[in-house]
């Protein structure tokens, strides 16, 4: 629940400040005018082909026609539209799309009615789109595929939280088929959205699309959104919990470690428990104090210590949230090459279990920084493909200072 309330206080407080920083939305009404013909009067395309402007961000806004301008995303129509903009037009412009309603009703009507302007498209190809495989692959990501959930950035159901990264929950399907396809075939340029879309099929782009399309599947992923659901473990919580008795001076009763330097475990996902014990155990994740805490145990030990500890549940954590360590989470930093952690572990910091992802809400801020540290100097590196190295080595100490705070607070 504090998540929750966090998160919308989080969403406010940006829209908010976005604003106050923005363009003039009144000069920016008198200039959309040119803009109407495609994006339509209300910001709502006038077909299928034309993105709603509607309730967009008004930083992603700016930033498109910044990039049609420079031609660093090309589009025959709107290469010419942005080509006159100054900067201070387009920030105007992004103020007064941003300042619109992006109501589903009047979406929902407008979509309608270009449906039938534009009846005479060609015939759709032979894949039957599944809005509920679209909405599991946003969810949850394919790992197998690699390819990474869409939720960390575009937010619940596409109400992207991060003024960079675009709302799609009012976006046209087909608008957005469109994009994945452009940025899978590499025409339109962006690295994070280049990889993600890299090993999509026309399957998955078309069940993507449904799931935009299909108001009740949205409604089910909303309801389901509450973290409140029991965690379900593979191993013997009873046995786990008998074995905990020699990890509690350390890890505290219920694995909610009171002394910051030592990680609390309680609610860490099972998989990740399982695989740093059987690290320390390797020497593959090196530390001494538990090193030899795991040489005794077997690999169903290990299964079982996990169940238990996974099964418990983390005490809040104390760090502050903070502008630095918000921003670099949620949106990384493009020009020095450190991609945002929520692609991985999650916008609540719940990471993803499956692939292996741990969760890093709430964690002692002690431990965090540790542990960035030790990825940074290589001292850890049982990260598969190095994907933590890779980061922490472009991290400056107040960058960590400031993530481990907003990591705990979340
Ligand atoms: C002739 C039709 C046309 C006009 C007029 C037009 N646009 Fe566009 N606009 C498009 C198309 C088509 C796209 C999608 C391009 C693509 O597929 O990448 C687009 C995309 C955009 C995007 C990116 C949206 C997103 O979600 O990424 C923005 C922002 C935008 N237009 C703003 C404007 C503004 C502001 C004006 C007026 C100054 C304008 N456009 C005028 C056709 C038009
Ligand atoms: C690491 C963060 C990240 C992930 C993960 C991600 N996206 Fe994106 N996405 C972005 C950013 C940033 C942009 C804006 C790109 C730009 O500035 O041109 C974007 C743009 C888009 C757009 C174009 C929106 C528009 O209005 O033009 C679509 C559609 C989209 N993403 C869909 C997806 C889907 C579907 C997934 C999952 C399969 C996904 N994204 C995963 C960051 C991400
Ligand atoms: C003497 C103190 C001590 C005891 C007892 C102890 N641990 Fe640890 N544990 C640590 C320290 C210190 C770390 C952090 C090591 C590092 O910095 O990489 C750690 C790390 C871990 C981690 C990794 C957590 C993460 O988020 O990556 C797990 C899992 C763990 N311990 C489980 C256990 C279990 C299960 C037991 C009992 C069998 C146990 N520990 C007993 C001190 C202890
Ligand atoms: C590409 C995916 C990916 C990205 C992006 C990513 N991480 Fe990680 N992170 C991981 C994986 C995987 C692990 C676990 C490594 C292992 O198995 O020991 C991890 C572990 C961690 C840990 C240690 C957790 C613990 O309990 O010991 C911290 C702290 C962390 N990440 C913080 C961050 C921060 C901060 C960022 C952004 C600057 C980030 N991560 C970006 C994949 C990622």
């Amino acid at each position: 629940m504090k998540k929750v309330i966090f998160s919308l206080v989080l969403g406010v407080g940006m829209l908010a400040s976005a604003n106050a920083s923005a363009g003039d939305a009144q000069a920016g009404k008198a200039k959309a005018a040119t803009c109407a013909a495609c994006h339509g009067a209300n910001g709502i395309g006038t077909a299928d082909m034309y993105p709603n402007l509607a309730g967009q961000h008004a930083d992603y806004i700016v930033k498109q026609l910044k990039a049609f301008k420079d031609g660093s995303r090309k589009d025959p129509l709107m290469s010419p539209m942005a080509a006159p903009l100054s900067d201070a037009d387009m920030a105007d412009l992004g103020a007064y799309f941003a300042s619109m309603n992006a109501s589903g009703e009047t979406a929902a009507a407008d979509a309608g009615a270009s449906a039938t302007a534009v009846a005479a498209a060609p015939a759709a190809p032979k894949i039957v789109p599944d809005a509920a495989a679209g909405k599991h692959l946003y969810e949850m990501g394919d790992e197998a595929r690699g390819i990474t959930a869409c939720i960390g950035c575009h937010g619940k159901d596409g109400d992207s939280l991060v003024l960079i990264n675009p709302n799609l929950s009012n976006q046209h399907p087909e608008y957005i088929e469109k994009q994945l396809n452009h940025f899978k075939d590499g025409s339109r340029d962006n690295a994070s959205m280049n990889q993600v879309s890299m090993n999509l099929s026309e399957q998955d782009i078309a069940d993507l699309g449904a799931y935009f399309k299909d108001p009740e599947v949205k409604a089910v992923a909303k309801a389901s959104g509450s973290k409140s659901v029991p965690v379900i473990v593979s191993g013997d919580v009873d046995k786990g919990k008998a074995l905990s008795g020699t990890c509690v001076a350390c890890h505290g009763t219920d694995g909610n470690a009171l002394i910051a330097m030592y990680p609390k475990i309680a609610g860490q996902h099972e998989e990740y428990i399982t695989n740093q014990l059987m690290d320390f155990k390797s020497g593959e994740r090196a530390d001494p104090v538990m090193a030899g805490m795991v040489a005794a145990l077997s690999e169903e030990d290990m299964k079982n210590l996990a169940s238990y500890f996974a099964s418990q549940k983390m005490t809040e954590g104390s760090g502050t949230d903070n502008d630095k360590g918000r921003k670099l989470y949620l949106s990384g930093d493009a020009s020095r090459g450190i991609t945002a952690c929520t692609a991985c572990h999650g916008f609540d910091g719940s990471g993803m279990a499956k692939a292996g992802f741990p969760s890093v809400a709430n964690q002692h801020v002690d431990y965090l920084k540790a542990q960035l540290t030790k990825f940074r100097s290589q001292d850890r590196a049982n990260d598969s493909n190095k994907m933590m190295r890779n980061i922490a080595v472009r991290l400056k100490d107040e960058d960590i200072e400031a993530l481990a705070q907003y990591m705990s607070s979340l």
